[in-house]
């Protein structure tokens, strides 16, 4: 299946092309992102989407019955990256439903049948990170890939976690340190992932982890973070869910939250393919939603208008701003911590994606997420903070006209309420758990499987010899070479 699939730069001036089989996290040549193409005419496309439909019958323990199981894999034909069916991983990611919610839409003024929305939350890991990880997995499976790690917010980590103790590698996490819920922490622990706990934000997490899967080979470290292209074809199925459950027809609107850019960026290629394949009429608008404290795609997009222009965006502009939030210092901060990122890795495929789908950027603050949550609980089934921040964007939309009450919108709700309870007790009480947590007496950890995290200062050498490395392997980095080889905004 893979020689008519290829990973493809996609810098309009490059268009670089590599091999499915090669790892890479950017293009070697000019540093930009890379894709996962496909020559679709060498490959068996379903001529309608309805094809799929016959798979929800499909039972057993055959490889047949696991792919049709799975919500990524049912749609197989539309990420057809890997060799053959041995090489898919799957943990039964992706079973996951699109809920009318009529009883919100009708507090927020919408008309019956018109909010719709997905419950990412009900993945094996508790968020939409599994959908992602099911096909990264694979490649890296594909590739004979030990060692496999990832900077996290908290959900990527748990996902990461999750996948790569049934699939039999070892699971490395970068967390900053407090920085994320407990019910993620805890993920991360139970599954049995190293968890270096590194004393900085989410950006520096994903820096330095960035820094040793590319310039540290020695270490054999296989990223796992949205910038791994297998990431975002996975990530795709969820939109193949929502056409499914709305019959195969597309909705006016998605809206999703924004944080790294991953989930958005799949969404536009996922619409994008389906256009060009004949298999949807229409593409539905896109909203990405930021927090008004980790604010960079909003600021680029609404209030800078940088816009994809055919790949030539304005990436000075950019540079522009984090240069300024390098100089006075500054660091993201909301209680969605989930999306508490300043330098979206994905930038430029968001960016692409806005193009595409004739999409708004906005952002909402902690305030707004928060009631915006407790909304979707009280007349739904819950999310954590950052999911919610669809649903308070979607209410600032309606305000504005931007969208009106009678159009079809789905909402993504990213991760489950329990990833983050600790906000739903404060927000109901005002006891902030964390704060109890922090200062509770502690004791050894006793227990057989215990598995403590790592505190590391965020410095290399430190956090090779926390990963078991010999700072030696920093000697034949290849810093200069390739960090020139990677565009400004990923160190
Ligand atoms: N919602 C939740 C619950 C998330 O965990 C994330 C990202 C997002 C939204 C944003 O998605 O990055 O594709 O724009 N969490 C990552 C993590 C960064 O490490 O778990 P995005």
């Amino acid at each position: 299946m893979s020689d008519a699939a290829f990973q493809e730069c996609i810098n309009p001036d490059c268009r670089a092309t590599y091999g499915v089989g090669e790892v890479r996290v950017a293009c070697g040549k000019c540093g930009s992102l890379l894709d996962v193409r496909y020559d679709w005419g060498r490959l068996p496309v379903p001529k309608s989407l309805s094809y799929f439909e016959h798979r929800w019958s499909t039972k057993g323990t055959s490889t047949e019955g696991i792919l049709d199981f799975s919500g990524v894999w049912r749609f197989r034909e539309l990420m057809p990256f890997y060799r053959t069916e041995s090489d898919v991983v799957t943990i039964g990611e992706g079973r996951t439903v699109l809920q009318t919610a009529d009883l919100l839409g009708r507090q927020m003024g919408m008309q019956g049948g018109k909010l719709l929305l997905q419950y990412e939350g009900l993945n094996p890991s508790g968020s939409f990170k599994d959908n992602g990880m099911a096909a990264a997995f694979t490649h890296a499976r594909m590739v004979g890939a030990k060692k496999v790690a990832c900077a996290s917010t908290g959900n990527t980590s748990a996902s990461l976690a999750m996948f790569a103790s049934l699939a039999e590698m070892q699971g490395i996490v970068f967390i900053g340190s407090g920085k994320i819920s407990f019910g993620k922490l805890s993920q991360a622990l139970d599954y049995g992932a190293l968890t270096l706990q590194i004393r900085g934000d989410f950006d520096a997490c994903l820096r330095r982890i960035r820094q040793i899967a590319v310039d540290v080979p020695e270490m054999g470290i296989y990223l796992m973070n949205s910038v791994n292209p297998f990431r975002l074809e996975g990530q795709k199925s969820i939109m193949f869910r929502i056409l499914e459950a709305l019959n195969w027809e597309s909705p006016d609107w998605v809206i999703v939250p924004g944080g790294n850019l991953g989930n958005c960026s799949a969404f536009g290629k996922a619409f994008k393919e389906l256009k060009e394949l004949g298999l949807v009429k229409k593409v539905p608008r896109l909203a990405v939603i930021n927090a008004s404290g980790a604010n960079t795609l909003n600021e680029i997009y609404s209030r800078q208008n940088v816009r994809w222009n055919e790949g030539r965006y304005d990436a000075e502009k950019v540079q522009k701003l984090y240069a300024a939030m390098d100089e006075s210092n500054y660091h993201p901060h909301t209680i969605a911590s989930a999306i508490e990122i300043s330098r979206p890795v994905n930038l430029p495929k968001a960016l692409r994606a806005l193009a595409f789908m004739d999409g708004v950027v906005r952002e909402v603050s902690d305030e707004e997420i928060l009631e915006q949550r407790a909304m979707v609980a009280r007349y739904g089934f819950g999310c954590e903070p950052a999911s919610a921040a669809s649903v308070a964007g979607l209410r600032k939309l309606l305000d504005e006209r931007v969208i009106s009450p009678s159009e079809r919108v789905v909402c993504i709700l990213t991760g489950h309420e329990l990833k983050d309870p600790n906000a739903t007790v404060k927000y109901h009480t005002g006891i902030d758990m964390k704060a109890v947590q922090d200062q509770a007496p502690r004791s050894e950890p006793k227990g057989k499987f215990s598995n403590r995290p790592v505190p590391v200062e965020d410095d290399l050498e430190s956090i090779i010899r926390a990963m078991g490395g010999q700072p030696s392997a920093i000697a034949g980095m290849k810093t200069k070479v390739q960090r020139s080889n990677l565009p400004l905004t990923e160190y």
